[in-house]
């Protein structure tokens, strides 16, 4: 299996993809609308390859956390994997790289609302910890986030300011 970064050819079947994950289109469309956006980090939208197939994608795009100050962070999703291919560490993979690559491109932390059962096993914590808030309504455990550098959440207590384009999905 191979973690690349998308392709102008990979659009049409990310597209595929999300919607099959989703059962709806509204990550798919999501992730049509950050592309042309400022958010958008080409690097960070990555494609999992099976035999030549793509069965896996997940986006990072960049956020702000607006406290005292305004600090750079990324918002971790979609991320979707087949359904025939789920359960074989692929979303693990695409995870565990996009979060090196991040690292690499001098990130310091991700954000992620998602299943409290799933991204605390690569070191997700609850973004409340930091006293960082979401600015829509979601459970406590289900707004995550995690250090790339150590410390670096340390004071940057704030609400997440998403990219427009997330706040119209649902
Ligand atoms: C979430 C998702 C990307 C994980 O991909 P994957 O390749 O199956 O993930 P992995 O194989 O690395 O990990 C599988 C583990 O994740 C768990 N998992 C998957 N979806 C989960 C969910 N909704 N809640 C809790 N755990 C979940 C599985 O139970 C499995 O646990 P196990 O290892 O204890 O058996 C994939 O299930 C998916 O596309 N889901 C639908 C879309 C979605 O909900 N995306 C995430 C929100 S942005």
């Amino acid at each position: 299996m191979k973690i690349r970064q998308e392709q102008k050819s990979d659009h049409q079947k990310i597209y595929e993809i999300n919607k099959l994950a989703f059962n709806q289109e509204n990550e798919s469309i999501l992730i049509e609308k950050v592309r042309f956006g400022d958010s958008f980090v080409p690097e960070l939208s990555l494609v999992a390859e099976l035999d030549g197939e793509i069965v896996g994608h997940i986006l990072f795009s960049k956020i702000k956390i607006v406290g005292k100050g305004e600090y750079e962070s990324l918002a971790l999703g979609p991320m979707a994997v087949v359904p025939k291919h789920q359960k074989k560490g692929i979303g693990g993979k695409l995870l565990i790289t996009g979060l090196e690559i991040a690292k690499k491109l001098g990130f310091e932390s991700v954000i992620v609302v998602g299943h409290k059962d799933y991204y605390p096993r690569f070191g997700f914590e609850k973004a409340s910890s930091w006293g960082i808030k979401c600015p829509f309504e979601v459970p406590d455990e289900a707004f995550m986030a995690i250090e790339l550098i150590e410390y670096s959440l340390k004071n940057k207590a704030g609400t997440v300011q998403y990219p427009g384009e997330f706040m119209e999905v649902e």
